[in-house]
């Protein structure tokens, strides 16, 4: 059996243009749901952790990048480290660094570092 299912020659070009949207559907949804079987999720993120943080820590926090593996860029995801700091504990290495993580206190604001503290929460594996 074959042909019953040809597409394109019913309505000439209006059916083309028709597929053509389909297509940029389909490809859209593949994007999609790529970024969705992510393992860590990566939302949140704002332009400030992409610019300043992500060279080290990672677009998914887990600091696997080459800087990040060279200075041993804490790793956001692991739950235990998580629950081992407190937020002031995560404001002060942000602003005046930590170890070999660089200070940041003077290129961001306050409400910037602690929007920061927020995304670095987000990080966590968090099992329920
Ligand atoms: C040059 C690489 C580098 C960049 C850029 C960087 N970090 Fe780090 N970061 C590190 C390293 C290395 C450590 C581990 C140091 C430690 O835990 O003592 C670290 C640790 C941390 C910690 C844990 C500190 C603690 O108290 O345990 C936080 C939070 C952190 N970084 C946040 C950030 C944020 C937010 C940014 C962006 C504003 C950023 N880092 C940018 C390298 C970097």
């Amino acid at each position: 059996m074959r042909a019953s299912s040809r597409i394109g020659d019913v309505e000439g070009g209006s059916s083309v243009k028709r597929n053509s949207v389909l297509f940029a559907s389909a490809s859209m949804a593949l994007l999609v749901s790529s970024g969705i079987s992510r393992p860590v999720r990566a939302e949140g993120h704002s332009e400030t952790f992409t610019t300043y943080c992500a060279v080290c820590h990672g677009d998914d926090g887990t600091g696997n990048t080459e800087e990040g593996k060279k200075k041993g860029a804490r790793n956001f995801t692991n739950a235990k480290w998580q629950a081992s700091v407190d937020d002031a504990r995560l404001i002060k290495s942000i602003t005046k660094g930590h170890d070999k993580m660089p200070a940041f206190g003077k290129k961001l604001s306050e409400d910037e570092i602690k929007a920061l503290v927020k995304e670095v929460r987000s990080f966590a594996v968090t099992k329920s």
